[in-house]
């Protein structure tokens, strides 16, 4: 086991783990949630969420995989015996799945940020229209918006490059690249959020924003604000389990979680602070009412933004609407480093097979898995409209199911961490690096937490996200 690999120390998996965290779900998912939930409410419950429940999960996931020193197969069959290999192979198979449709959204991003960098994307006449064809003619290698737009090649290029970090291992690739990508990404995102305050109508979004309306609280959002709390701190599928397996004993892990969901809390909020302001000078521009821009859904930055960097003027427009691509593209590497980086961890430990050969075959398999998300935007007609699915498109599906995928395991986990490790192993875990650990009141939180709350709050969650989703109940509240 001595050459598995390991982070350099404290700030290297800190930064490692939330680059894992920060991704799509913050900057694409975060603000249309925000804005279908009624803006500042959203963000509250979604706070809560994460600082109540989520903490707790992510430091006992993390506890799981240093303790075990293993992948996220390994480390359950180890702590717990092969029955709950099982729970970690589920975990491998969701992460599997997540990056095959993932990578796909990250695909059209990088698209975008080429085609507004160096085409001439911003001179559409209609960005809702472009977006359909662009998702849709997923090899079309004519021009359009001035360069080549071939999602597949986009997508293809996007998986090599998560692929060659991944095969340079933990410190030369994911580390070396995380400490490049992360703080790049937090630049980017205060110069824009800065440039977007100074436009006019501004402040009305930030209004929008930050002052809640209680009135607005419903259960489906609370419902909403757990699921992406949860899956935007890439809790439940044995991530944080497999990272935490190369972080040294030295290290204390009940701080390093709170910094790595600071981070990711911190670029959530600051996502929403940067698109709203951006979405009120739009309505300004237009004369309209922000309501009627329509912000909710995936279009969200991929029609609605790009219109804004159009109203910014040829120059300017290219210049932030670029950044701004970027941006997404650092955040969406970032994480689909750590997705791919599950199930290589579980053949290199469990099959001893090369790390480099098992990152290119497996970087192989998930790409085609993503191929049918690819073809449902309207490229083959029944994965466009599942009959199965109640007629929503294949993507929505897989990440959908991801989502029950990560509620689930992170119920199991919970149920794990109490009933079969114990608690008291994972406090001695935890007691490394943290010497003041056994009596501290973060303890007697996490038992709480872990033990009880979590795993009633999150099964329950399960079993209504099911439901909802299968059943067509949707706004079950
Ligand atoms: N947390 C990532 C995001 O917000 C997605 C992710 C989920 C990554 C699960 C790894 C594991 O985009």
């Amino acid at each position: 086991m001595a050459n598995r690999g390991n982070f350099s120390g404290r700030i290297g998996f800190i930064l490692a783990a939330a680059g894992s965290a920060v991704g799509l779900g913050n900057i694409w998912r975060f603000p249309y949630l925000a804005g279908e939930n009624g803006g500042a409410i959203f963000l509250l419950v979604y706070l809560c969420c994460i600082f109540l429940l989520c903490y707790p999960v992510m430091v006992g996931e993390i506890a799981i995989g240093r303790s075990a020193a293993s992948d996220a197969f390994g480390s359950y069959s180890k702590l717990g015996g092969r029955k709950w290999g099982y729970l970690g192979l589920f975990g491998i198979i969701a992460g599997v799945l997540i990056l095959s449709f993932y990578n796909v959204v990250a695909g059209w991003a990088f698209g975008y940020f080429l085609h507004i960098s160096f085409g001439d994307l911003l001179s559409e006449q209609n960005f809702g229209t472009f977006f359909g064809t662009y998702v849709n003619d997923i090899i079309d290698l004519s021009s359009l918006g001035g360069l080549a737009n071939s999602n597949l090649l986009f997508s293809l290029v996007f998986m090599v490059l998560t692929a060659v970090i991944v095969s340079q291992g933990i410190q030369k690739g994911i580390e070396a690249s995380n400490k490049i990508m992360m703080p790049s990404l937090y630049i980017i995102l205060v110069g824009i959020i800065v440039y977007s305050l100074t436009l006019p109508n501004a402040f009305s979004g930030v209004k929008f924003y930050l002052i809640p309306e209680f009135s607005e609280l419903k259960i489906q959002t609370v419902v909403d604000g757990l699921k992406q709390a949860f899956f935007s701190l890439s809790l439940g599928m044995g991530a944080l389990i497999t990272y935490g397996s190369y972080l040294s004993k030295k290290e204390n892990i009940t701080s390093s979680a709170a910094v790595i969901s600071i981070a990711d809390t911190s670029v959530a909020f600051f996502a929403g602070l940067m698109v709203f302001p951006l979405v009120h000078f739009l309505a300004y521009k237009l004369n309209i009412n922000p309501q009627e821009i329509g912000t909710s859904g995936p279009p969200l930055i991929f029609v609605v933004l790009p219109q804004i960097f159009h109203e910014m003027g040829p120059i300017l427009g290219r210049i932030i609407g670029g950044s701004f691509f970027l941006l997404v593209c650092f955040a969406a590497l970032t994480s689909t480093i750590s997705l791919l980086e599950v199930p290589v961890a579980y053949l290199v430990d469990q099959k001893k097979m090369k790390r480099t050969t098992v990152v290119w075959l497996i970087a192989l398999i998930i790409f085609v898995c993503g191929l049918p998300s690819m073809m449902s935007m309207g490229m083959i007609e029944w994965l466009n409209k599942l009959s199965f699915y109640r007629g929503q498109d294949f993507l929505t599906f897989i990440a959908d199911m991801s989502d029950i995928c990560l509620t689930v395991g992170g119920c199991l986990m919970c149920i794990f961490i109490g009933r079969r490790w114990g608690m008291a192993n994972m406090d001695a875990e935890l007691t490394h690096g943290n010497d003041r650990y056994m009596a501290s009141g973060v303890r007697s939180y996490l038992h709480l937490t872990i033990k009880w709350i979590a795993p009633i709050l999150l099964g329950f969650l399960s079993i209504v996200i099911i439901v909802e989703k299968f059943f067509g109940i949707e706004n079950l509240f």
